[in-house]
């Protein structure tokens, strides 16, 4: 379907880390004994609790996650808090622009410091239980009235934080792969153009979907389910994988002819506005994986809407076509997005237990932008709230019926291959951190 660019994966150096208990690596090098290549992964994956806390500390402790965009946080003072795993967090914007990241336990007793989700946190965190305070480095400035000196305390443990292009990513690792900065090289000329330092939040919504994190991420990662999308199906062309044109009925011929006649045309514009349009596939053989791609889109070209137009006249950054398909990109282990001519859609998935999975979903527009004059929110949002909805039934029914006694794994078809690759990169990461 497109191109591959060359790939110079950076794997880092190896990184210490502290010895995983010898009973504990060999249950999951059990589990992972007991894959089969070609197959999906047997129940136990999405049923054992045993394993699920080893990915929390060994996957999502351990990796570049993607947690939140800039947008989220535009003005010096705000903050959003997040839970990865038992892992309470917060990222805060300072007055300088530079955003910071820091484990949310407070260093007196270690109540939760900041308790919404989102807000303004001032020039001063405070912790409401008795009232310590930290200055946006982190630093204990006051003890409230427990009357000791705040100079003598230790400061808020950080966490290490990247931002790509306006897309704010986490490491709770005390050494975070160093690949990060591999992948944010090649990723800004793709996503830099669609402004998103320069955006806005529209919208977003989370869903809690009833099915373990790995799920999610597969469920994500093909598009073989993509019938059960209707409302998708009107822009996006399922194409993935090997195509066989041969297998086709009389509907998919047609779709793919106008996805063929499209196809060119597109990337003669994708050209002429300095787009760069071919894919990376690293989805698997490095610790911070991922993708991209950018894609034709059916009908008008220009937007996931009922009607495949922009759904915002003002276009993102400084984007003048506003036919420019979508551009794919997608992070393991817990992050997918689309980037628009006229918005972008950003998708976080965080365990929240080993069989629920928060999928936060935020549209952005340009800052400048207005609701009603521009654009929308339910021509800008109506596509994906009802493409989640759906993905949300599948994760929920997978997760039940995997869970049955009488599940057995069967094939992975080539146009699931991003499925496969998650698996692989999914063992070859609790390999590495578990040292099997
Ligand atoms: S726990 Fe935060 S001030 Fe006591
Ligand atoms: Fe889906």
């Amino acid at each position: 379907m497109s191109t591959s660019a060359s790939v110079s994966p950076s794997r880092g150096a190896p990184r210490p880390t502290a010895a995983a208990p010898e009973a504990l690596r060999r249950h999951v090098a059990a589990l992972l004994a007991s894959t089969k290549p070609g197959l999906a992964l047997p129940g136990a994956f999405f049923s054992d609790d045993t394993l699920y806390a080893a990915e929390l500390e060994y996957i999502f402790g351990r990796h570049w996650l993607f947690v939140a965009s800039e947008a989220e946080i535009p003005e010096g003072g705000d903050y959003r808090t997040f839970q990865i795993g038992p892992w309470p967090v917060f990222i805060l914007r300072r007055d300088d622009g530079s955003i910071a990241a820091f484990h949310n336990t407070c260093r007196h007793r270690g109540s939760r410091i900041l308790q919404q989700d989102s807000g303004i946190a001032g020039a001063t965190l405070q912790c409401p239980y008795h009232r310590w305070s930290y200055d946006l480095e982190g630093r204990v400035i006051g003890c409230g009235a427990t009357g000791e000196s705040p100079a003598e305390q230790r400061g808020l443990k950080p966490v290490h934080v990247r931002q790509l292009a306006g897309l704010i990513f986490v490491c709770l690792a005390e050494e975070p792969p160093e690949d990060f900065d591999d992948m944010a090289g090649r990723m800004t000329p793709y996503l830099a153009p669609h402004g998103l330092t320069r955006a806005k939040v529209a919208r977003q919504v989370d869903i809690i979907e009833h099915g373990n994190w790995k799920l999610t991420i597969e469920n994500n990662r093909e598009c073989f389910h993509c019938a059960g999308h209707p409302e998708l199906l009107c822009s996006l062309f399922d194409f993935f994988g090997e195509v066989d044109e041969g297998r086709m009925s009389a509907e998919e011929r047609a779709t793919y002819a106008r996805y063929r006649a499209a196809r060119p045309e597109q990337e003669a514009i994708w050209r002429r506005a300095g787009l760069p349009w071919q894919s990376i596939e690293e989805l698997s053989g490095r610790p911070t994986a991922f993708r991209t791609e950018r894609l034709v889109l059916d009908g008008a070209g220009e937007s996931m809407t009922p009607d495949t137009r922009a759904a915002s006249r003002r276009l993102l950054g400084e984007l003048s076509e506003a036919r420019l398909g979508t551009l794919h990109f997608h992070t393991q282990p817990n992050a997918w997005f689309h980037f628009l001519s006229d918005h972008a859609l950003t998708f976080a998935a965080l365990p929240l237990e080993r069989g629920r999975t928060l999928v936060r979903s935020t549209w952005l527009v340009h800052a400048d932008a207005e609701e009603g004059r521009d654009y929308e929110l339910e021509k800008l949002t109506s596509v994906w709230n009802a493409t989640n909805a759906q993905d949300a039934a599948f994760v929920a029914e997978t997760q039940r019926g995997a869970s049955s006694p009488a599940y057995e794994p069967g094939p992975i078809t080539p146009s699931e291959y991003m499925v496969k690759l998650f698996h692989v990169w999914y063992e070859e990461r609790l390999r590495a951190e578990l040292n099997l």
